[in-house]
């Protein structure tokens, strides 16, 4: 019986070329991660805004077991089918009541029980539910599953993100942050045994401003218009984070950011 396990997050998948290099790519970085959970950010997949069915699909034919998300999820209408019937499509838990979906998911891979909870910051972002409280009641709900517990913390702003790290340390196996897809270089273990990273960045085209294509959003930036944004084809790095995890603690005993390259 193995003592610890791997788990592998990468962050938001953004169109057709971070579709592909998730396709080229993933197998292989997670046999050399020896990952026995993988967990992708899905919110941009669908050309930069939403997820379809078909490409959560194509996510778990890969080798994905959760799909986590974010302020782009409600984009594709289609998707809202897919939140309520696919326990392991997850949109942000802070939605108020009423919204298709679930934000957590409590799933067994290699013998081991873990739990995945999805979040969205409020600042700079739509003003939704609380994360802090949302956070921590599902945590409690949670407790009597002892379950080594992930969190996607889908958010802006540094300090909510640490805050929230902080708030929730040696409660969670591990944190990390999406949406500003760019990938942090401060990953490490708190003093109470989470692991975090305050973002894991994108797998996404590369040159690009945040995948849109840069003439796109310079042209944007310098006119102050509302050109339509477009999903630039340039080939794609896979961004992402590998924590090591106790088995029987469900404590973080290493951190490595990933940064695979223009993998196609
Ligand atoms: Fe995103
Ligand atoms: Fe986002």
């Amino acid at each position: 019986m193995k003592e610890t396990v791997n788990v592998l997050l990468i962050g938001d998948i953004v169109g057709q070329s971070g579709i592909r290099a998730l396709f080229v790519g993933l197998k292989d970085l997670a046999r050399r991660t020896d990952a026995d959970l993988v967990i992708v950010n899905g919110e941009n997949a669908a050309a930069g805004f939403g997820l379809t069915p078909e490409i959560a699909v194509s996510f778990f034919s890969m080798g994905v077991d959760v799909i986590t998300s974010g302020n782009h999820i409600w984009q594709k209408r289609e998707i809202y089918e897919t939140l309520e019937s696919n326990p392991r499509v997850l949109r942000p838990a802070n939605y108020p009541q009423g919204t298709p979906g679930s934000g957590h998911v409590v799933l067994e891979k290699s013998g081991v029980k873990f739990a995945v909870i999805n979040l969205q910051g409020r600042e700079d972002m739509t003003p939704i539910n609380d994360p802090f409280r949302s956070a921590s009641d599902i945590v409690k709900k949670l407790r009597s599953e002892n379950a080594i517990v992930i969190i996607d913390f889908h958010a802006e702003s540094t300090e909510e993100k640490e805050a929230l790290a902080l708030h929730l340390d040696g409660e969670v196996a591990a944190i990390v942050g999406t949406h500003t897809h760019v990938q942090t270089a401060d990953e490490r273990i708190l003093p109470k045994g989470t692991g975090y990273i305050t973002d894991i960045g994108m797998t996404g085209p590369e040159p690009s401003v945040i995948g849109v294509k840069t003439e796109i959003a310079v042209r944007r930036s310098l006119t102050q218009m509302p050109i339509k944004m477009e999903t630039s084809e340039e080939p794609a790095g896979i961004h992402g984070v590998l924590f090591t995890i106790d088995i029987a603690s469900r404590k973080t005993t290493g951190v490595r950011r990933i940064a695979e390259k223009s993998v196609i």
